[in-house]
């Protein structure tokens, strides 16, 4: 690869220390960096070179999950890095910005790229697209791309703005939008999954799947983050984005184990137009919006939303959301998805639950102790698939009970989404980035929603911390005679547990 910059706004922030010099760490010591390769952080402190190299060391032994040692690959890895002041509304600033990435690359020889990873809050991105576009900065002789972290807009009408702005300075293909659960590995091995097993596309449709549930449970609360999180809500912090992008991956079918970046984002775009639209008069029937109230987590008593330092003793904000969606499309047509992620929760957890239909299902239902097939994709804070199956008890002649095949995929020794996407950011793999098409089409899905809870036409119904949520996300499923798995003990369990039989035996496949 050509001689490459990297280019850092808030170099100082949060984000950077915890995760982008960790990740580079990672890159350099696993080789993955390019030879020629220099780390320009910026920010309005006043940090010099050598003082911005020892806050990078500090947050490598804080953030790195492995041990830092003091050696000279640290030393040479520290020796890419270097600092300049700036401010975002000051030209001069981006000016001397260029002369320095300009003399290093003159060093470097050859053409060379640029990489601008913008660290700082949302609200800066257009000035300094503007900024990197005014001062000649964007002038390249190799390549140049613009990483962003998600949020991209507060509403449909922002997300357009901030899109237009960007688009002054960078084209699509150069913009590499960051939503760090298609960073996460499960998340990535989805797809391939469903390619490289012949068995599992052929099931992929609804003439087999009854219905199909993502839970992103979170058990922290608003944290430091108040500012922020009281005008987001889980609605824009984690559905416009994680949510639907789970939604999308579960979802495509692309038939073949070369598909492109473009195959898999054309197909992640059909999903998203193939969305039944959500009236603002319906969403009160689709949509369970919950807040939490005071409760216990783990056994440890937490106060409600609206105790939380810095929130608004009347705020009206959503920390739970539950929605159902139907994908309008020949495979998903009549299979609802149902997609619920909250804060101060019972347990942390994300999961894709897949459901299959019961067709031989005896119609004495009573009798019947079959439990529906489940392919079930942990995603985090463990990984893993499970698919359960019913097989013959044999201490109780006539019944059935479950069985769990185990498959735990291989982790990537240290495989941490940053330094996936970093790595795929600096290689021009933009499969798992978040195109613009998206995230129009899912603010396009979501708006509706927006504007109906602004007018108040949806309840917003308290939940105890450390329960699953209110009662009406279990409601939402009931109507159509289904239920959130594992949730609870399934009946099949509490009854084996009461009558001290076995659970449900596992079977580890890997
Ligand atoms: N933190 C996370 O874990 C996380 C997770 C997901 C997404 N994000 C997103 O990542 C971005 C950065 O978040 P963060 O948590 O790192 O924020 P942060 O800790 O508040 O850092 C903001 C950075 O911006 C710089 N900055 C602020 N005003 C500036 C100005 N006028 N001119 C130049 N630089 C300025 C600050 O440096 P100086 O004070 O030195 O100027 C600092 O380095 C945000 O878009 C956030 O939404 C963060």
């Amino acid at each position: 690869m050509n001689p490459t910059t990297f280019v850092l706004f808030g170099a100082t922030g949060d984000l950077a220390k915890r995760k982008i010099y960790p990740a580079l760490y990672h890159l350099y010591i696993h080789g993955k960096l390019p030879k020629s390769f220099a780390v320009i952080g910026l920010g309005r402190k006043e940090l010099t070179d050598e003082t911005f190299r020892a806050h990078v060391k500090q947050s490598l032994h804080e953030f790195y999950r492995l041990d830092v040692k003091e050696d000279d690959t640290l030393r040479s890895f520290l020796d890419l890095f270097g600092f300049n002041i700036l401010h975002i509304d000051r030209l001069e600033h981006f000016v001397q910005l260029k002369e320095r990435v300009e003399s290093w690359e003159n060093g470097a020889g050859g053409a060379a790229n640029r990489l601008f990873y913008l660290s700082v809050a949302p609200n800066f991105f257009g000035t300094i697209a503007t900024q990197i576009e005014q001062s000649g900065l964007g002038s390249v002789t190799g390549w140049k791309r613009l990483i962003i972290e998600k949020p991209f807009g507060h509403d449909l009408a922002s997300a357009r703005e901030l899109n237009s702005q960007l688009s002054q300075a960078f084209t699509e293909d150069e913009i590499y939008r960051i939503d760090h659960y298609l960073g996460k590995s499960m998340v990535q091995r989805l797809e391939a999954f469903k390619q490289a097993n012949p068995v599992i596309q052929a099931l992929w449709t609804s003439r087999y799947i009854a219905n199909v549930q993502i839970t992103a449970d979170e058990t922290v609360g608003v944290e430091d983050r108040a500012g922020y999180y009281d005008q987001a809500g889980a609605i824009r912090d984690m559905f416009q984005n994680h949510m639907m992008q789970l939604l999308m991956m579960l979802s495509i079918h692309v038939p073949n184990t070369n598909a492109t970046a473009e195959d898999i984002r054309l197909k992640k775009k059909n999903v998203l137009e193939a969305l039944e639209p959500l009236a603002r008069q319906d969403v009160h029937t689709r949509i369970v919006r919950g807040q939490y109230a005071a409760g216990a987590i783990q056994g440890k008593p937490v106060q409600g939303y609206t105790s939380e330092p810095g929130i608004s003793p009347d705020s009206k904000n959503d920390t739970f959301i539950a929605a159902k969606l139907n994908i309008d499309n020949y495979y998903w047509r009549g299979v609802p998805f149902y997609i619920r992620t909250g804060k101060r929760l019972k347990s942390k957890n994300t999961r894709i639950v897949v459901e299959f239909k019961e067709p031989l299902r005896s119609s004495a239902a009573a009798e019947d102790t079959s439990v529906p097939n489940l392919l079930v994709f942990e995603i985090g804070p463990n990984e893993g698939i499970t698919l359960q199956l019913n097989t013959k008890d044999p201490n109780h002649k006539g019944e059935f009970k479950p069985v769990h095949i185990d498959m735990f995929p291989d982790r990537i020794e240290g495989q941490e989404a940053y330094e996936t996407l970093i790595d795929d950011a600096l290689n021009g793999d933009s499969t798992f980035f978040v195109h613009w098409d998206e995230v129009d089409l899912s603010w396009q899905w979501v708006q509706p929603i927006l504007e109906a809870f602004e007018a108040g036409e949806v309840p917003l119904y308290p939940y105890a911390a450390g329960s699953h949520g209110p009662e009406a996300a279990n409601a939402l499923l009931a109507q159509d005679g289904f239920h959130w798995w594992f949730d609870e003990p399934s009946e099949h369990e509490a009854a084996n547990a009461e009558e001290g039989r076995k659970p449900v035996e596992h079977v580890t496949a890997s």
